[in-house]
């Protein structure tokens, strides 16, 4: 695409109602890379409606699900034809390493591929038959699509989560409109562009770039929508749901978290050194399942802590482009003066910052920032309780295995948590005592869209990916039929 200043509504790429654009940045040296174009109100009621037009007409509901597997396998294709191309824009409105944002790309289509086959799945499995406790009736249960979805995502990983919604509505037989981040919306944009060439009927998929106030609140409060499927901050997540409340539309929402990482003494060192900069690190912290919260038992505190001091050094900062680069800079300006006033507030608090904290040398442009550690956290303060979102870690001992799930529990997040030891049944036994949606055992992070994905507390509702992400865009619905011969006989006898 050359030009970014159009929505794509209806199948046609076209001019906002208002006109307006906006800008989006490159946080590697603070550039604008091009100008966007900016819904309102009345260009979302514009996508809703071709939305529901297109939904109601059975051009993309009453396929088959082989049917829609065709185009979803179309797309998937689409996406690796350009995934240079897409993972460099994802480098450049984010700031990513390059090799985070191939993998990001080839999950986007892995992503599409997996739900054209849950797509094929649904023709033979769609037909349940329940028995019911009376054998003069029986009981067919069948799923259909729920209508049409509203999707709204952030910029952490842009085009990723727009495919963990997208492709399980389409999947589903839903149409849908995506509303992206404002501040990484390019390769959702090229992702309409992709699913236009692959021929998916107009108005089954709908983007609408923009501010979350002019665009996502007027999405999530339409009357005309049946469902809303959210990532992001928990105050916006609330606000969501909130005005999903009027019409009652299904809501799932995946939000924050601030994962706890319990490393046992019996750890290798290098193992749990590893799996903890991964674990905080990568995507620079900006991970909704970030292990943030780092417990190690005091028998391996001191050695484990100088090895993971001396490999946080070596971490290689610079523009995601750059071979080599580990860590790029932060998303945007707020972000960086979101995370770098966490991190003042952490050291007032009484942590113990022990190495990063500051823009990384070499740097004048670019939202760089050094990876962090803190020490000692105190457990009321707020870098020990709150998201950060960045590159910061905070790190705490402990003893025995009754007070490393109390402190991991105690929080009002529960995205995800970790657990390392050599002991299996420990670890077992850890992972179903941490109340999370995600448990890691010996590793962090690695995600796979087979298996759900979601929290418990303010981390969120519902589970997306796998079969439950399918679930979410399908309504069930039960067929009884009377087969007696006799006669009912309550009103005539
Ligand atoms: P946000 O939650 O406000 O934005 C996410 C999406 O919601 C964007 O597309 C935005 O335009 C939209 N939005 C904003 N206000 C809306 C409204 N009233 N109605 C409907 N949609 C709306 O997150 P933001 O401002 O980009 O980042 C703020 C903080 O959120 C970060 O510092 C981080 O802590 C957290 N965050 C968490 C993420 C996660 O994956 N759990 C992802 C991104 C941010
Ligand atoms: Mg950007």
């Amino acid at each position: 695409m050359d030009s970014y200043n159009k929505l794509y509504i209806n199948g046609d790429w076209i001019t906002p109602a208002k006109g307006g654009t906006f800008e989006t940045i490159d946080p590697s040296d603070e550039s604008v890379i091009t100008r966007v174009a900016a819904a309102t109100a009345e260009d979302v009621d514009l996508a809703v409606k071709s939305a529901r037009n297109a939904f109601d007409d059975g051009s993309w509901s009453g396929l088959s699900g082989k049917e829609r597997a065709v185009y979803l396998r179309k797309i998937a294709e689409g996406i690796r034809e350009r995934i240079d191309h897409l993972a460099a824009l994802e480098v450049k409105d984010n700031g990513k390493p390059l090799p985070e944002a191939v993998w990001d790309i080839e999950d986007t289509a892995g992503t599409f591929d997996m739900y054209a086959d849950l797509a094929e799945e649904l023709d033979d499995n769609n037909s349940t038959a329940v028995a019911l406790g009376d054998d003069r009736f029986s009981c067919e249960v069948i799923k259909e699509p729920a209508g049409v979805a509203a999707a709204i995502i952030p910029w952490n990983f842009p085009v990723l989560m727009a495919s963990w919604k997208v492709a399980p509505a389409l999947a589903a037989g839903c149409t849908i409109v995506l509303k992206p981040s404002e501040v990484t919306p390019l390769t959702a944009m090229e992702l309409a562009d992709i699913i236009d060439k692959a021929g998916v009927p107009a108005g089954v998929f709908n983007l609408v770039t923009g501010m979350g106030p002019d665009a996502g609140a007027p999405l999530s409060e339409h009357p005309l929508v049946d469902k809303i499927a959210f990532t992001g901050s928990v105050p916006t997540g609330s606000r969501i749901m909130q005005a999903a409340a009027r019409d009652l539309k299904n809501v799932s929402l995946e939000l924050g978290g601030k994962s706890p990482f319990i490393i046992f003494d019996d750890a290798n060192i290098d193992e749990a050194v590893e799996w903890i900069l991964f674990g905080i690190f990568w995507n620079k912290g900006e991970v909704c399942s970030a292990t943030s919260r780092v417990l190690i038992q005091d028998g391996i505190y001191d050695q484990l802590m100088a090895r993971l001091e001396e490999e946080t050094r070596k971490i290689t900062i610079g523009n995601g482009m750059q071979d080599g680069v580990l860590m790029g800079p932060l998303v945007n300006a707020s972000q960086y003066e979101k995370v770098t006033a966490m991190i003042a507030q952490g050291v007032q608090e009484g942590a113990t910052l022990l190495c990063g904290g500051q823009r990384p040398d070499g740097f004048d442009k670019g939202y760089y920032l050094q990876p962090t550690i803190f020490v000692d956290v105190p457990d009321d303060s707020t870098v020990w309780t709150e998201e950060i979102f960045g590159p910061v870690v905070c790190i705490r001992k402990f003893s025995d295995e009754a007070e490393a799930v109390q402190l991991s529990n105690d929080s009002r997040f529960g995205l995800a948590g970790a657990v390392m030891s050599k002991d299996i049944d420990r670890c077992n036994r850890v992972a179903r005592k941490l109340r999370a949606g995600i448990i890691w055992i010996n590793c962090s992070q690695p995600t796979f869209s087979e298996a759900p994905w979601g929290g418990y507390k303010h981390s969120g509702i519902g589970r997306e990916l796998g079969v439950w992400g399918l679930n979410n865009y399908l309504e069930t619905k039960q067929i009884t039929a009377f087969n007696s011969d006799e006669p009912w006989g309550w009103y005539i006898k």
